[in-house]
């Protein structure tokens, strides 16, 4: 930066009628004249809203990044981004990840901005906003929302959405009353922050310290806890030298980093949502990274965080316990030690500093706290492009299974029909839906979880084999095979599956058949694409969304979307 003008010069260093219209109409605002003579210009991207808690504070938590940025001898301004209220959005906040990502690229592409500091939490506000940010390639961080405190109800702890699946199905199954399942409601959310499980919220928030676009504990540290402001001061004080020393995004979103991040997400027994988001920002940096690489890699760590849903813990906890420095202390022998992280320190000299501090929350490579709970990769003619499984969710006994198809169309079709009592369902069959993938719903919404028959959860079945190419909440568990590539909307072999099928399902052999002849498919295939009907969808970003998202195997980012545009826009507004 020292011996180059500041890109947002292009725009404050100009004496001439440009200069006067670019620094006029931002003076307005109370910037003196001194903070235009070529300063780094700091922009903080605020996905505020009050539409869901996890990211209400964040308009808060932004006026600390500032104080960091003036310190550091910035000048930081904030613009707001689209939030994506997952528990809010329909069909699905998944729809509008990716134009949260076109907003925040073009919003940084078109602006005055030397360096960004990112503000998102929920699930898909940071994925969305570091694949806009990645395909400019400024020098960028990541403050996340910070967790929820620790559920409370009935005197004991309960997790964000992972308890919410387990009440519901005790209210079905006639073990709960649904006074107390309402009464669940105001204990589960009692502070602003993110989901406090490992969801997807703090999966991806653990994922971003593995990747090293965060500083360290920003994934642990709840929303309220007065650390994470002083971690939003210290990330404006550091942006601002990143600026200086023009670190850009793709220094750091290596290939080693997303092996980092892989082993992370393997270890904490992260979201099955992380590995579209990672795989989507790999083709944004242009990383080279496939679906088997989380199944190869997965196998590195066994389960070493205690956190609901694969465990019994919160992130509060997991705070108190060390967070993700203190995982990745513990994955020393397999986690790339010499990644370069935004902190200007090294994964290994991060892990070399952290400690442990509660062995039941955080285990060790000797005495894990369960086995590799990567996510299997499984291939097969029902799923050619790949389908995934979190084994750690899973029941054990169901890993491996043949069974029955039980067939809905789609969501409606099983909404209408699930809990019929003549339903030809038993424990043994395996319950398959279509039209949830990325063009079939649109947006591939997380229903894969589907809830069981009522009348096999009133017979106390707890568990079955589901596929779908949907995708689950993080916080989700059971045996559910999620994201079938292609999906059934795309003419996948999911399409032409049919109640009453054979399906064989082999985990550690990695393996989904469908045990119908490929006489008899090609038979169905043209049945199926002789009664297919005109999309309903015919304007707006939902036909942009489907005539150009790519398959779950992809990230399902837009085709177009793929790689970087650059920081660089040459002409001027006027
Ligand atoms: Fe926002 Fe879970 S709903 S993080």
């Amino acid at each position: 930066m020292a011996d180059k003008p500041a890109r947002s010069q292009k725009n404050f260093g100009k004496l001439d009628r440009d200069g006067f219209i670019h620094r006029s109409w931002i003076k307005g605002t109370g910037l003196p004249d001194h903070v235009f003579d070529g300063r780094p210009v700091i922009g903080i991207c605020n996905t505020w809203s009050e539409l869901v808690t996890c990211q209400f504070h964040l308009r808060d938590l932004a006026e600390y990044v500032k104080r960091g940025v003036w310190e550091a001898g910035g000048v930081p301004i904030e613009f707001p981004a689209m939030s994506l209220p997952e528990t809010q959005m329909r069909p699905t906040a998944m729809l509008f990840r990716n134009l949260l990502a076109m907003e925040v690229e073009e919003s940084i592409r078109a602006n005055p901005i030397d360096g960004v500091v990112l503000l998102g939490g929920c699930d898909k506000t940071t994925p969305g906003q570091l694949m806009g940010a990645a395909s400019v390639d400024l020098p960028t961080m990541v403050v996340s929302s910070g967790p929820m405190l620790n559920g409370k109800f009935q005197g004991r702890d309960i997790g964000s959405g992972t308890d919410v699946w387990r009440f519901s199905e005790a209210v079905r199954a006639g073990e709960m009353t649904l006074a107390d399942f309402m009464g669940a409601e105001a204990g589960m959310s009692r502070s602003h922050g993110t989901c406090n499980t490992m969801g997807t919220a703090s999966t991806m928030a653990s994922l971003i310290e593995a990747l090293g676009v965060s500083l360290p504990n920003n994934a642990a540290l709840p929303g309220v806890d007065a650390r994470r402001k002083t971690l939003a001061h210290m990330t404006g004080n550091r942006i601002v030298e990143l600026v200086k020393q023009d670190v850009r995004l793709s220094q750091i979103l290596t290939r080693e980093a997303f092996e980092n991040a892989i082993l992370m997400h393997a270890a904490i027994g992260g979201s099955t949502n992380a590995v579209v988001h990672l795989l989507a920002l790999a083709g944004r940096v242009g990383v080279e990274l496939s679906l088997e690489d989380f199944d190869r890699l997965g196998r590195e760590t066994p389960l070493l965080v205690n956190l609901m849903p694969s465990g019994r813990y919160l992130m509060e906890d997991f705070c108190y316990a060390g967070g993700c420095p203190a995982v990745m202390r513990e994955l020393s022998g397999v986690f790339r030690r010499e990644a370069l992280t935004v902190s200007g320190f090294t994964q290994g000299q991060i892990a070399d500093a952290a400690e442990v501090w509660n062995r039941d929350v955080i285990g060790s490579i000797e005495a894990p706290i369960g086995p590799s709970s990567g996510v299997w990769v499984l291939r097969g003619n029902l799923c050619p492009d790949g389908a995934i499984l979190k084994p750690s969710a899973a029941t054990p006994d169901l890993l491996t299974h043949r069974g029955r198809a039980v067939v809905f169309e789609n969501i409606e079709d099983y909404k209408a029909r699930i809990d019929d009592p003549d339903l030809d369902v038993d424990a043994t069959s395996i319950l398959v839906l279509k039209g949830c993938g990325p063009k079939g719903y649109p947006g591939m919404p997380e229903v894969g979880n589907m809830a069981l028959p009522r009348k096999l959860l009133q017979a106390g079945v707890r568990d079955m084999v589901r596929i779908s190419d949907a995708r689950m909440s993080g916080t989700a568990y059971g045996t559910v095979i999620l994201h079938v590539s292609p999906e059934a909307e795309a003419g996948g072999p999911l399409a032409l599956v049919r109640s009453g099928d054979e399906i064989a399902f082999d985990g550690p052999g990695r393996s989904l058949e469908l045990l119908v002849s490929d006489a008899e498919l090609a038979s169905r295939r043209q049945t199926w694409e002789a009664a297919r009907a005109p999309s309903t969808f015919t304007r707006g970003w939902y036909k942009l969304y489907i005539d150009t998202v790519l398959q779950a195997d992809r990230g399902a980012d837009l085709d177009f979307l793929v790689g970087k545009s650059s920081a660089d826009v040459t002409r001027e507004s006027h």
